[in-house]
Order: structure tokens, then sequence, then C-alpha cells
């Protein structure tokens, strides 16, 4: 089963002892949830008022910032600066959290997208492949990653909901499962979809594995319903980190929620043997990059 496992932080630039930080790294690097239920990202008076699903565009899940463009969101040009300050604001904090947790991951934290998610976390319409109620680990079609690691920090910020998601099994019996069944990539398609620029660069067979791994896992209901999972609830005023890439995770329910992703190479995990990289490397018994 995969590891929750709770630590008793409450500010975001706690300093932590090596051995906070030991348990911090065994649980993420190890394909576990961290989970901190005292630690909230507190909204500012003013904030408030983004507490509502009005600030989305409409053809966006979740409002994201880049550090320079905010994208999905709607206002006046002085709601949608304070809408990117509070998201700046999350993002720098998640940043702080992550680096005195995991001093190793600490040049890495400030490279990729934060977001903030006002919409219900299921309900929309969407087609079973991006259906992210369904258990899935996280791999991106247009965005091949060549086993670079993606670690998201999420935080309830409801006022009265928590967050539901399932958690399913852990990432070596999902591969074990499913990897038989997945073919080989087609030779030469790699090259045609980054010309075609349905990749943003090459697709590895790494990229090929983790997104059928996605694909299969989400198709199959059988799996949905009878795989091995747990309902994990992060109550408002939580916040919890994993390795997206790498725990089977669903949304059951809430609203509300700031997320924040990094982007890691293998070379920056303490172990990286625990990689999905490593473990598919090890199933198919060849390199994949
Ligand atoms: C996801 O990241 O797949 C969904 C998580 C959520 O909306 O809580
Ligand atoms: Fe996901």
């Amino acid at each position: 089963m995969t590891a929750l496992i709770s630590l008793d932080l409450a500010e975001w630039r706690e300093w932590a002892s090596a051995e906070t930080q030991d348990l911090a790294v065994k649980t993420i690097e190890g394909g576990g949830v961290l989970i901190l239920p005292r630690l909230a990202f507190i909204l500012m008076g003013s904030e408030r008022r983004f507490l509502s699903a009005q600030w989305s565009d409409d053809k966006a899940k979740n409002i994201s910032f880049d550090g320079r463009t905010l994208k999905g969101a709607r206002g006046s040009v002085s709601d949608l600066t304070d809408l990117s300050r509070m998201v700046s604001r999350f993002a720098q904090c998640a940043a702080d959290l992550v680096s005195a947790l995991f001093p190793r991951y600490a040049p890495f934290v400030l490279s990729a997208r934060t977001s903030f998610r006002p919409q219900p976390a299921v309900g929309r319409a969407v087609s079973w492949r991006k259906d992210d109620s369904r258990l899935h680990i996280d791999a991106f079609p247009s965005r091949p990653n060549r086993g670079e690691r993606i670690l998201r920090v999420f935080s309830n910020v409801s006022p009265d909901e928590d967050r539901v998601w399932r958690v399913g099994d852990r990432f070596e019996a999902v591969a074990r499962k499913f990897l038989p069944r997945i073919g080989r990539q087609l030779p030469g398609s790699a090259r045609l979809l980054a010309t075609l620029r349905v990749t943003k660069g090459l697709r590895s067979e790494y990229d090929h594995l983790m997104l059928a791994l996605h694909d299969r896992a989400k198709a199959d209901l059988d799996y949905q319903k009878s795989c091995p999972q747990q309902v994990v609830r992060f109550p408002p005023g939580s916040t919890w980190l994993c390795f997206s890439d790498q725990v089977m995770h669903a949304a059951v329910s809430g609203q509300y929620m700031f997320e924040q992703t990094i982007h890691l190479p293998v070379s920056a995990l303490y172990d990286p043997s625990s990689s999905p990289l490593a473990t598919l490397e090890r199933l198919r018994g060849k390199p994949l990059l």
C-alpha cells in the first residue's frame, strides 16, 4: 500500500532536523504521500474574494502562473494583479517548504508552474483520458520529460470542505500489472510527433511507457474499482506533497486548492533507484532514454 506519513510542521519556513528530512525524503521518494495537517496557506483578508469559481475563464480548469503570466483567469486588471500576487506567494511558500525538507531539491524549486484551482475537483465533462477522478500517475502527452520527476505540493484553502483523493497501489505493482500489455514505441513516431509539434521535444521510450500506464489504468474500469486503494481526506488548512508521476491518485471531491509543480532531474534525487525511470528500466531490462 502507498504510505501516508504526517509531519507536524506549522510554518512554511520552519527549520527541519536531519531526522525530519530523512523521513520526508524516504516518504516521497519511496512513493508515499507526505501530509502536513497543520501547515495552512492563509489567505489575506482581500484574497478571500478569490474563493469563487467565477475567477476561472471557463476555458481552463485551473488558474496558473509561471512567474510572469497568469493564465485561465478573468477579472479586472487589479483583480488579476492581486490573483498573481496570491499565487506567487503560494509558490514562494512551497519553495521554502521543499528547500527546508529536501535541501538537494532547492535549486529546482522555482522552475515550474503554480496553480490555483477554484473549480470543484470533479464534475466537469471531460474525456476518460483527462478524467482525474480515475486513478492515474501524471504523464502528459504533449510534454515528454525523459525521466524528469514531477513533485507536487498541494494545499487545501477551502473554508469548510476536505479535499478527498483515492490513492492507489505502489508504482511498481501498477507497472508490473500493465507493462506486459504495452507494446513498443513505433519507430519514427517520436520524431514525427515532435515535427508536427504534437509534443514539445522527442517522446522517449520512458515517456511512451508512462503515458501508456496513465492511459491503461484510466481505461480499465475493473481495475479502477478493484485495485488496492484507500480514500484520503485532506482537511481545510492542510498541505501535502508527493511525486505525482509515481503515486496513483484520483480526485474524489473538494474545491479551492493550490498546487505547485517542481520538476527535478533524476540526478537530484537522494535515491535515483526509487524513480519510475529506474523501476521501468529494471522491469523492461534495458535503458529507456
Ligand atoms: C490530480 O492532480 O490528478 C487531481 C488532484 C485534485 O484535483 O485534487
Ligand atoms: Fe494527476
